[in-house]
């Protein structure tokens, strides 16, 4: 049963926080239920330590003495040792239906300019297919090919389940089995102002943000997705954030690296192309493993520094790609009050003393988020990092344009696959300076690598005169929307 407005009102006087009810007086009864609903889900204690700890005082800035690149395995090639063995041990825990798939996309596609969530961005140049659809038919790839069943988890926020849970619906789950796709809700947090207040949204909410993609960790135990992967004998989860559409979902090297390790959680690297790039770096602190964000860069001068040849040494940048064993999520959880929490200075709104909702032009108060790799300083082996190739598994998107938009992923991309077709003796059409002159998309249900598709390919015979999307069975697809590459 929901709280009442007495138990409400006392629970935030004990925290000081006692001026979110006053529109209680002007509220209809939905409203007022909204509000208690809010207000019961708080975890005052948490958020009070919060303000307590971010807010009112200014944490000690974190300071390392040394920081040293961390060890990282180079990008498995066929033939070497050590990654046959990766690839074996990957395969064997794939075909004995031990690995699952979970993704984080609690977030809005807003800087993509859409207004759904960002799993649904229909990212295909030719066939407008979602990352959704594309993360899909990785699994449906993986799952032929092993003969097992990869539950999918997807973490979504407060925000986008609805319509995200619709989208998959609408488009029948794009294959797969409906009972094995289990949708889960990250935890919201209160945001407050700068003197550690918090704010309404509108009179009847608070203000309130999803509480980051570490939010994963408790997640996945409250709402009951260990207990799910457990059941299914699923004890090793592929992570991945939704806005790569390049990654690989299930990369059985991946998986046999970090088994062979007898890891916890585990990482992948790509090569950063500049010391100044959006992503975080996986790097020894003081002899403890962690990810230091971009956005601290400048408070770690030795992260700037670059080799005779202009490249960062610190070089083993973040594409937010880990396996962690469903043992080690239940570990941290145990422990996930000593969880790191950052705190964003940002432009919140919030209902002023007249009621009015007031759009602050500059920003005004703190978000509390955590972070899922900040998992990887709970783990107690030597980090398990492997290098990846960048244009293989890594093209975010984060922006419609520039670095790391949807623009250079569908050129990258594009290139991709022209190089798989040219190795299978296409000519591919390509302007004086090399570049492709069509867009081109190959289906992960058909291919998912380029020996898969050099396997499968002499059985067709594709036109190369425009735009060739080629399908799950290595049809040719249907031209839904052409953007240019
Ligand atoms: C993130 C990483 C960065 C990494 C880069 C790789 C952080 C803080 N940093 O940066 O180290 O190099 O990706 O692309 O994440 N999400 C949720 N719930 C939330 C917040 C985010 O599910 O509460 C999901 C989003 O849907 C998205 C992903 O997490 O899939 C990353 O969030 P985003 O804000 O895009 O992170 P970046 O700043 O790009």
């Amino acid at each position: 049963m929901m709280i009442t407005y007495t138990e409400a009102r006392d629970r935030l006087r004990r925290h000081g926080q006692e001026h979110i009810v006053r529109f209680w007086d002007q509220l209809n009864d939905t409203e007022r239920a909204t509000l208690l609903t809010d207000i019961e889900q708080v975890d005052f204690e948490l958020l009070t330590g919060l303000i307590n700890e971010l807010v009112l005082t200014e944490p000690a800035p974190e300071y390392f003495d040394c920081i040293e690149p961390v060890d990282v395995i180079p990008p498995p090639e066929p033939g070497r040792p050590d990654a046959d063995e990766a690839l074996e041990a990957g395969e064997a825990a794939l075909r004995a239906g031990r690995v699952g798939a979970m993704v984080v996309a609690g977030g809005q596609g807003t800087r993509l300019g859409c207004s759904g969530p960002k799993g649904a961005y229909p990212i295909g140049p030719i066939t407008g297919k979602s990352l959704f659809e594309y993360h899909a038919g990785k699994i449906l790839n993986i799952q032929d090919r092993y003969g097992c069943v990869a539950p999918w988890y997807i973490m979504v926020s407060e925000a986008n389940h609805a319509e995200t849970r619709q989208f998959f619906e609408e488009h029948d789950y794009f294959g797969l089995e409906p009972d094995q796709t289990v949708f889960f809700q990250q935890a919201m947090v209160p945001c407050v102002d700068e003197a550690g207040f918090m704010l309404l949204d509108q009179r009847h909410r608070l203000a309130r943000n999803p509480n980051g993609h570490g939010g994963a960790i408790p997640a996945m135990v409250e709402s009951g997705i260990c207990g799910h992967a457990k059941e299914r004998g699923i004890d090793i989860l592929s992570y991945f954030q939704v806005d790569n559409w390049a990654l690989n979902v299930i990369d059985p090297h991946f998986v046999g690296y970090h088994l062979l390790h007898g890891a916890e959680m585990s990482s992948k690297a790509h090569r950063k192309r500049k010391v100044r790039e959006n992503v975080g770096i996986h790097c020894m602190c003081d002899g403890e493993y962690r990810v230091i964000e971009y956005s601290e860069l400048d408070r770690f001068p030795q992260l700037l520094e670059t080799d005779a040849g202009g490249n960062p040494l610190h070089f083993a940048g973040n594409p937010a790609i880990h396996v962690l064993s469903v043992d080690f999520i239940e570990k941290v959880y145990r422990n996930y009050r000593e969880f790191p929490w950052h705190k964003a200075h940002k432009k919140i709104a919030y209902v002023n003393e007249a009621g009015e909702r007031v759009l602050p032009q500059s920003p005004n108060g703190y978000k509390f988020e955590t972070f899922v790799f900040d998992a990887l300083r709970f783990i107690r082996h030597d980090p398990v990092v492997v290098e990846i190739h960048r244009k293989n598994e890594y093209t975010p998107i984060k922006e419609l344009a520039g670095s790391n938009s949807v623009e250079e992923a569908r050129r990258l991309r594009t290139q991709w696959w022209a190089e798989w077709l040219e190795a299978a003796g296409y000519a591919v059409p390509r302007d004086k300076d090399g570049r492709v002159l069509y867009p081109i998309e190959i289906s992960p249900r058909f291919a998912m690598t380029k020996d898969e598709f050099l396997r499968k390919a002499n059985s067709f015979s594709w036109p190369m005169d425009g735009p060739l999307a080629i399908g799950p069975e290595g049809e040719v697809e249907t031209v839904r929307a052409v953007q240019s590459v």
